[in-house]
């Protein structure tokens, strides 16, 4: 019987592990629990835990590092701020808070690696290290994990995150950008309040806005390599209380999406000028905050290609869409060649996407999940 046979003690077990998880989310920086729960389950397991100076999130490595390279493996672990309306009987008991995004279902794929790999601990040829990373949803976890030196000496780092477009048992690929890069934007606009009927006494701060925020738009439209994808959206607007009473300020902010760093930075220089030139030309003031996301997920071309012909070996491989959607896994492939893929978890066109409070992953998309793991991890020690 295989591992992935339903009746199979392993497999359900699998299951088990990803319903407790789901049931007990945590949020970014807070998964101390989870943190715990996967230690446990690894030690029961006979797998080494590296120390780490990390307060959430856990290191493991199973091989030996004189016989090969080093190569890791990575799987987020935080919840959403979201309350969940499933109605699973494994649905979330910490009220508020979900696993939105289907990090259970990454870091039970990693598990079950773990504990698949430990089997094989003595032909790997070379070292595995498990990534168990806090703080993806936040983009902070990443960084720190590298801060905290765990990148080091690995050559080669893989991971994926679900994807409910694709059906179980499939694995995505794309070489190049296959999540974006983000930016975020805050604008303040201060022009001078005036009563309603008298709009020439004041500077009229909605009219300012709806001029920026429109040409802002221009910027994809007017700005850009139509073939180089870039999104400008302003997602919240706030200015005013009443009908009668031009506001004296308002506010608004939103999100950029772009797959290249050309991209990325003009049209951060055109969202300046455009802002800043507009509040001007009313006779407003401005105040822009800026925050940079994760980079691009990119997919280095090489390494992609041979994990996309590697997983043909044990399952359905397609080449993926892109998503606009950040992810922090950029931050790794920024030191070092790593591939990111999309692995199936519902496969109905209609199904919830991540971050709904209705979203959901299959149980059954797990054991392709950790054949990526296993597989590539293997293949990626002996391929150079
Ligand atoms: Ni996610």
């Amino acid at each position: 019987m295989s591992y992935f046979d339903t009746n199979h003690s392993f497999y359900k077990e699998l299951v088990n592990i990803r319903h407790h998880i789901h049931r007990h989310p945590e949020l970014s920086n807070e998964e101390f629990e989870t943190t715990k729960f996967l230690k446990s389950k690894l030690t029961d397991w006979g797998v080494r835990i590296a120390p780490t100076s990390l307060p959430t999130g856990v290191i493991a490595e199973i091989g030996d590092a004189a016989k090969g390279p080093v190569i890791a493996l990575r799987a987020d672990i935080d919840a959403l701020p979201i309350l969940e309306k499933t109605n699973l009987s494994y649905a979330s008991v910490n009220e508020g808070k979900m696993h939105a995004c289907g990090h259970d279902f990454h870091q039970t794929s990693l598990l079950g690696a773990a504990y698949l790999l430990k089997q094989q601990e003595e032909e790997l040829k070379g070292l595995v290290r498990l990534i168990f990373q806090p703080a993806e949803e936040n983009h902070q976890g990443g960084k720190a994990v590298i801060a905290a030196g765990h990148l080091q000496n690995v050559e080669k780092i893989i991971g994926f995150h679900n994807h409910p477009g694709y059906p179980t048992g499939t694995i995505a690929l794309v070489e190049g950008g296959i999540m974006a890069a983000v930016d975020q934007f805050m604008v303040k606009v201060k022009g001078i309040g005036s009563h309603a009927a008298d709009p020439h006494l004041g500077v009229d701060t909605i009219v300012t806005m709806t001029a920026m925020i429109q040409q802002v738009q221009s910027i994809v439209s007017r700005n850009t390599n139509p073939r180089d994808p870039l999104v400008v959206s302003v997602t919240h607007v706030e200015a005013g209380n009443t009908w009668n009473v031009l506001p004296d300020e308002g506010f608004f902010e939103g999100t950029i999406r772009s797959f290249s760093k050309e991209a990325r930075a003009h049209a951060v220089k055109r969202f300046y000028e455009i802002v800043e030139n507009v509040a001007k030309a009313y006779g407003s003031k401005v105040e822009i905050e800026w925050l940079e996301g994760p980079n691009v997920t990119y997919n280095h071309p090489e390494l992609t290609s041979k994990v996309f012909q590697h997983s043909q070996t044990f399952t359905n491989v397609v080449e993926a869409t892109p998503s606009n959607a950040g992810e922090d896994f950029a931050a790794f492939q920024e030191k070092i060649p790593g591939v990111f893929a999309f692995i199936g978890s519902n496969g109905d066109e209609n199904a919830p996407g991540w971050h709904h409070s209705d979203f959901l992953v299959k149980d059954e998309g797990l054991p392709t999940a950790v054949n990526y793991y296993v597989e590539n991890a293997k293949y990626l020690l002996t391929e150079n």
